[in-house]
């Protein structure tokens, strides 16, 4: 990559201080946050098959940068997974990921030989905003827990997250392909953002947090358990942390994220996005 000292995989699983655990500091609320970002964590495999796919026409070293991205994303799941299966000994993290890889398929990877958003510029774009997303979740996760070894764990993250969001923003930046009109850059954008309410996140929520014993008597409902993750992210998230979000979101967009319009958008964003939360969800 142009700047070769963004992405470089800092930490593994050794470093984690482990032995600090301390169960009276976990909090229900976060945990079912950790449970389910575990099992998206741990799909990357099929998200660096699609990318390298779609990147293959492009510089080789790209290829070699997402498969090191994706391994980076297999150890945010392995160390999320980890500390759930300490926090709650009833958790089963492969066996939960086995229901979630069979309960959830994004449908661009079951066909798509080329990028569903027309470009790799596009997909680009799409990471980006995936990634800020990531970043300001492990963030807002850090600040929220009191637990040391999540907090270790988030925080090591939340750097990863925002490496991957500047590799996604370089290989963006320098591909050959012709630059995007602002309006397509903040339409894919949008359309990123929207999927975030598609099946990925709720149905993570649903495979972590409802034992596959109690599966008949709590079949998986999209909405229902799309509600249940959101009010349970932004029972912990604040404006600062939304703020942030919205500005990483912009800029690959072709927005300029400086400007005091949008500090207002964000604190808008985090009004509307807080309005709706039920108190922190206790239940599947
Ligand atoms: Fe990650
Ligand atoms: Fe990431």
């Amino acid at each position: 990559m142009p700047d070769g000292a963004v992405y470089r995989a800092g930490w593994t699983l050794d470093d984690i201080p482990w032995s600090r655990f301390d169960p009276s500091k976990v909090d229900p609320v976060v945990l079912r946050a950790v449970k389910a970002a575990s099992l998206v964590e741990f799909n990357a495999p099929d998200y660096v098959k699609y990318l390298s796919s779609v990147c293959r026409t492009g510089p080789a070293d790209v290829v070699r940068d997402i498969e090191r991205w994706g391994g980076e994303e297999i150890q945010h799941g392995l160390a999320l997974g980890r500390w759930a299966e300490l926090a709650d000994p009833q958790f089963n993290f492969k066996a939960a990921f086995a229901r979630f890889h069979a309960l959830y398929r994004a449908p661009h990877f079951q066909h798509a030989d080329s990028s569903v958003r027309g470009s790799r510029r596009g997909e680009m774009i799409a990471r980006c905003v995936v990634e800020s997303g990531t970043s300001s979740l492990y963030t807002a996760l850090r600040d929220a827990s009191d637990e040391p070894v999540l907090k270790a764990i988030a925080g090591r993250i939340a750097g990863d997250e925002f490496r991957h969001y500047r590799l996604f923003y370089d290989i963006y930046r320098n591909d050959s392909e012709p630059d995007l009109p602002r309006w397509k850059k903040c339409l894919i954008a949008l359309s990123r953002v929207n999927e975030s309410g598609d099946d990925e996140l709720p149905c993570a929520y649903y495979c972590a947090n409802v034992p596959e014993a109690e599966s008949r008597e709590s079949p998986y409902r999209r909405r229902h358990y799309a509600r249940l993750y959101r009010d349970t992210i932004m029972s912990f998230y604040r404006r600062h942390h939304v703020e942030k979000l919205l500005k990483m979101v912009l800029m690959p967009a072709g927005i300029n994220p400086s400007g005091r319009l949008v500090s207002w958008a964000g604190a808008m964003a985090f009004t509307f996005l807080t309005r709706r939360v039920a108190p922190a969800p206790r239940t599947g």
